[in-house]
């Protein structure tokens, strides 16, 4: 507990991967949530903070997308480039969005318009630790996506990186067995934080063991003890985003990660 300065107790201030931004909306973003918000941001109760769901709040995929399919969920969706194309090119499968930036989940209801109205996807404008473990069931998500996580490169802000122990426990019980997580950071120094925690969990294992290093230079600092294997080809369905091309113009690399999650043991299997 922190003392504010009337001397009362204060519940400690939580840590989370992103800032809150403008929420204006341009025009065309502003039509495009008034006209299809309902049918694609789901809405459900909130709890002590708009980002995180209530106590009582549930999603039932079934009812959600009236039948049961593959789940794709990508945290961090922006302005929806990946996810969108996503739905467009995969009609079996259904995906979720998860956003906190309403601007950028007005955008991806533009692409949404554009793309048709596919209705293998929603939008969910919650943070993804705090509202996916309660919302939806274990080992339910086929591909878990994070592109282009904000890097946080001061190190007092590396606590505040989406990619971290909170976010891991939160997320990988809700990986089906042998499920693909996908990453892409820009930032050197990032991905070395990523292959860190992720080749130390037992739940996962790398897809692309002999994988090399993304080539060519790159302007960041590579850290020393960056791995040389274990990277993974660039996903083939990853489309390329305004923050790639920041990454890019900048001059640096793009570091591709892939895992799988390991089957949990079935009953009567020896220990
Ligand atoms: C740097 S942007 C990258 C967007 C997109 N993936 C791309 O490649 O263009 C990171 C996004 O993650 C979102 N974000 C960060 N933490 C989040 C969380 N805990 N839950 C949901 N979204 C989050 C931010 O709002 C931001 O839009």
């Amino acid at each position: 507990m922190r003392a504010d300065r009337s001397g009362e107790d204060k519940a400690p201030r939580e840590i989370v991967s992103f800032v809150r931004r403008g929420e204006r909306l341009t025009p065309s973003r502003q039509s495009a949530w008034d006209r299809l918000s309902d049918q694609y941001v789901l809405d459900p109760p909130r709890g002590s903070r708009d980002t995180v769901p209530g106590a009582d709040a549930s999603l039932d995929l079934q009812e959600v997308f009236g039948r049961r399919a593959e789940l794709v969920v990508e945290v961090g969706t922006g302005l929806g480039e990946n996810i969108v194309a996503a739905a467009q090119s995969h009609p079996q499968r259904d995906h979720l969005a998860v956003e906190v930036y309403r601007p950028g989940l007005a955008q991806t209801l533009n692409r949404i318009d554009r793309a048709g109205c596919p209705r293998n996807l929603r939008l969910l404008p919650l943070d993804a630790q705090r509202s996916l473990p309660a919302l939806l069931p274990e080992a339910s998500i086929s591909e878990l996506w994070v592109y282009f996580a904000d890097p946080w490169p001061k190190a007092r802000h590396h606590k505040r990186r989406l990619i971290n122990p909170p976010f891991l426990d939160a997320v990988l019980p809700l990986l089906s067995d042998r499920a693909t997580f996908r990453l892409a950071t820009d930032w050197a120094q990032y991905a070395h934080h990523m292959r860190r925690l992720l080749d130390a969990r037992a739940e996962l294992e790398l897809l692309h063991p002999a994988g090399p290093r993304p080539e060519g230079v790159t302007s960041d600092t590579l850290p020393v003890d960056l791995a040389h294997t274990g990277w993974a080809p660039r996903f083939e369905g990853r489309v390329k985003t305004s923050f790639e091309n920041k990454g890019g113009g900048a001059g640096r690399l793009v570091w591709d990660l892939a895992y799988t999650r390991v089957p949990r043991p079935s009953v009567g299997d020896p220990l």
